[in-house]
């Protein structure tokens, strides 16, 4: 395991006398691209803020690169660390001059400025912005100047708020692009906020997911997709089917009835109070048609179609029985044959339900 860049122990934020951040333990470590997810105030705004030292914590310790943030002192943990928001807090000048600003700050040698700021504006590919005024940029364009100023003298830990929020997908994913490859190259810790999943799956190694302030999952990006700790996050990351359900316990087993008396039992521990099961579209398997029709004992119903839905990689197909309505996504050529209204035979693993 690397050197903990970031560890949080015991903090505690209130504000107007309610709390909205209480993180047990969290640690981050060199080189970590790790995304914070979450619903709108679940946190991590706040969370960033106590790291990046611009909001004080009432109890708990924060240590920054391996020193108690207290005593290391605000000004020593943002020279090793640079911050960026949804809005780039660009200043009047050219692009050139903001580029240069943190290093004039630092007191670069004046030597050094020109080829620092161009290497660092040749990163994110905006070398050719250098002349022009910072207020007239793009908000494409002024992102990648934003992030070129942030890594421009070197920082070991970038904390990034949502900073590409209002970019259109395939801007996101070009200059989230870039930024892995340049974490990648130079060790750079990376955390993330994003409200985008796909941008969580795209960039990061690990999510933290915060709910009310706590930690409620931290793992990689497929375990929080297929396997959500609570209902919660199963909506943060767009789960296609979040069953209602009763829940037996009886020792390592566990007893799920759906409704419309569909009841089987799996082997796995349960969450304290659990009251629905989430079920990923492409764990749903169309029986007279898939392969998979083979790997029986499968939990089977039969359903009407109620929507055939369009996408790239899967179509999303709905069926409704009597009493449940499920979705499943299936390659384009599977869905081809299907019709609004047909009734077709579903099935699914148990092993692939995650109870919430
Ligand atoms: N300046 C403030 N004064 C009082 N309460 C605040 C302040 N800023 C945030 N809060 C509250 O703290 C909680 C956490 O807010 P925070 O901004 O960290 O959430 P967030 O996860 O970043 O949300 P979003 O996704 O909407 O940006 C929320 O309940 C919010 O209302
Ligand atoms: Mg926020």
């Amino acid at each position: 395991m690397g050197k903990a860049i970031i560890q949080l122990a015991g903090i505690k934020i209130y504000r107007n006398r309610r709390p909205v951040l209480d993180i047990d333990n969290m640690t981050v470590t060199a080189g970590e691209m790790v995304a914070l997810a979450g619903a709108n105030g679940a946190g991590k705004s706040t969370l960033l803020q106590v790291i990046n030292m611009l909001l004080p914590y009432q109890q708990g310790t924060l240590t920054l690169f391996g020193q108690d943030a207290a005593k290391y002192g605000r000004e020593n943990a943002r020279f090793y660390s640079a911050m960026m928001f949804q809005e780039t807090l660009l200043v009047r000048g050219t692009v050139y001059d903001n580029v240069a600003l943190p290093l004039k700050f630092r007191g670069c040698p004046d030597s050094q400025i020109a080829e620092k700021v161009t290497a660092a504006l040749a990163t994110f590919r905006c070398q050719h912005l250098a002349r022009r005024q910072a207020n007239q940029l793009s908000g494409g364009e002024a992102q990648r100047v934003g992030l070129a100023r942030a890594i421009v003298y070197q920082p070991q830990l970038l904390l990034l708020d949502e900073p590409f929020a209002a970019l259109d997908a395939a801007s996101r994913t070009a200059i989230l692009s870039d930024l892995r490859q340049v974490a990648m190259q130079n060790k750079l810790t990376v955390l993330l906020v994003s409200h985008n999943f796909n941008d969580v799956l795209y960039f990061a190694e690990r999510v933290v997911v915060l709910e009310g302030g706590r930690i409620v999952q931290d793992e990689c990006p497929e375990a929080v997709l297929r396997r959500p700790a609570t209902q919660a996050v199963a909506n943060l990351v767009d789960m296609d089917n979040i069953l209602p359900c009763q829940v037996e316990c009886s020792g390592s087993s566990v007893m799920i009835r759906l409704p419309g008396g569909i009841e089987f039992s799996k082997n796995a521990p349960a969450p304290a109070r659990p009251s629905a099961c989430c079920l990923p579209g492409d764990a749903i398997y169309i029986l007279n048609q898939s392969p998979m029709r083979e790997c029986r004992p499968f939990i089977t119903l039969n359903g009407t179609i109620s929507a055939i839905t369009p996408g790239i990689g899967a179509y999303k197909v709905s069926i409704k029985s009597s009493c449940l309505a499920l979705t499943l996504r299936a390659p384009r050529e599977q869905t081809s044959g299907l019709s609004l209204g047909d009734n077709i035979e579903v099935g699914f693993n148990p092993d692939e339900i995650q109870l919430v």
